[in-house]
C-alpha cells in the first residue's frame, strides 16, 4: 500500500479536492487496494473544519461526494506517507522548512503536461469559477500522477 498526502495552505480547498479526485480515480481504475490518499494544510487556520462549501459543490457537480476534516501537516504525517504532493511552490517551501529536501516531495502540477511545475492557484478569495479551474488542473494532474505511481 502506497500512501499519498496532498498538501495546500488551509486544507479546505485545493488539497481536499485533490484527495477526493485521487480516491475517485483509483476506485475507477480498480487500484483502491494499492493506494491510499489523505490531505493536510501547512497552516493551522482550519483544523477540524469540513472543506469549503465551494470545494464540495464543485466536486458534487462532477459526481464526487466527499468529506474530510482539516489537519495540519507535521513531522508525524510526513513519516506516515510515501509521497507528499504540494499544491503550490509556497506550500512546497513550507514543507521543506519542516522536513528538509525530500525525494518524495512533488508539486501537483509536476504531473500536468499542459503547465509542468506551475502552481495550483489558491481559489479561496475568488469566485466559484476559480474552483472549477482548479478542479480541471487537479483532475488532469492526478491522472498522470497515478500513471507515474503505476510505472514505479
Ligand atoms: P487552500 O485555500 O489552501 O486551498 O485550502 C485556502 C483556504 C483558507 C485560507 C487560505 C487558503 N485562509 O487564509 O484561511
Amino acid at each position: 500500500m502506497k500512501k499519498i498526502l496532498f498538501v495546500c495552505l488551509g486544507n479546505i480547498c485545493r488539497s481536499p479536492m485533490a484527495e477526493a479526485i485521487f480516491k475517485e480515480k483509483i476506485e475507477e481504475r480498480g487500484l483502491a487496494a494499492k493506494y491510499d490518499g489523505d490531505s493536510a494544510g501547512t497552516a493551522a487556520y482550519h483544523i477540524g473544519e469540513t472543506p469549503d462549501p465551494r470545494t464540495l459543490s464543485t466536486l458534487a457537480s462532477h459526481g464526487i461526494f466527499f468529506t474530510h476534516r482539516g489537519q495540519q501537516f507535521d513531522e508525524d504525517l510526513n513519516r506516515q506517507f510515501d509521497y507528499i504532493i504540494a499544491m503550490d511552490s509556497t506550500n512546497k517551501q513550507n514543507i521543506e522548512r519542516l522536513i528538509g529536501r525530500a525525494d518524495k516531495l512533488y508539486l501537483m502540477r509536476d504531473f500536468d503536461a499542459i503547465a509542468r511545475g506551475a502552481d495550483v492557484p489558491d481559489p479561496y478569495y475568488g469566485g466559484e469559477d476559480g474552483f472549477e479551474k482548479v478542479y480541471q488542473m487537479i483532475d488532469r494532474s492526478i491522472s498522470s500522477l497515478i500513471d507515474f505511481l503505476e510505472n514505479k
